[in-house]
């Protein structure tokens, strides 16, 4: 099979990111995991990476100042040298310029905890609690120049409970995060889903 090949940008803990290398181990699955990218040398997410033994880059956005292209150039670079295929961004904290999305749209894709268009930005959980909302979920898109928006891949619902805290809701959204987004970039990746 010619798998393609994923790199995975992230910024933190990188828990959507494990949910993708231990999908990708399957061996019918259509993608593998070459890369992993975070712009932070502090995110815990990279420890994880090297001990599931994929390679692991960090480009640091806060060396390149203001200048966010350059940054995206380095970026572009490393995905360009790796023979990347798809990229999915897991928890990564940056906005992207149209000049990067451009170049990589159609082969990028995103993950956000809530029902999208619902509670685009951050602090979805809180959002959504405050809102009274009876469903809340997760979303897989492909990335467009506007923040999470873009032609929608996969979507799952979670009931909201009465009691439910910020940070109980968060959980249970993130179990569902790790079932849809491997879901969803094996859809991708097996061109049966199109931007
Ligand atoms: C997830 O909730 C994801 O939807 C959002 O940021 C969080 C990243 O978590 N974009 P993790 O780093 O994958 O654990």
């Amino acid at each position: 099979m010619n798998k393609k090949r994923v790199a995975v940008l992230i910024s933190g803990r990188g828990s959507n990111m494990t949910a993708l290398i231990e999908a990708a181990k399957a061996e019918d699955y259509p993608a593998e995991i070459v890369l992993v990218v975070s712009n932070r040398a502090d995110a815990p997410g990279l420890a994880r990476a090297h001990a599931a033994g994929v390679a692991t880059v960090v480009v640091d956005h806060t060396i390149f100042g203001d200048e966010r292209e350059a940054f995206e150039r380095a970026l572009d670079e490393e995905l360009r040298t790796n023979r990347i295929d798809l990229v999915c961004l897991a928890g990564f904290m940056r906005l992207l310029t149209a000049w990067f999305v451009g170049r990589w749209r159609g082969r990028m894709l995103n993950i956000h905890p809530s029902l999208l268009p619902q509670f685009k930005g951050l602090h979805t959980h809180r959002r959504a609690l405050e809102a009274g909302v009876k469903r809340h979920g997760a979303t897989v898109h492909f990335v467009v120049p506007e923040m999470d928006a873009g032609p929608i891949v996969a979507q799952e619902a979670v009931a909201v409970r009465k009691d439910d805290t910020e940070q109980t809701l968060a959980a249970r959204v993130l179990e569902v995060e790790h079932q849809i987004y491997p879901q969803a970039l094996r859809a991708v990746a097996e061109g049966l889903t199109k931007a």
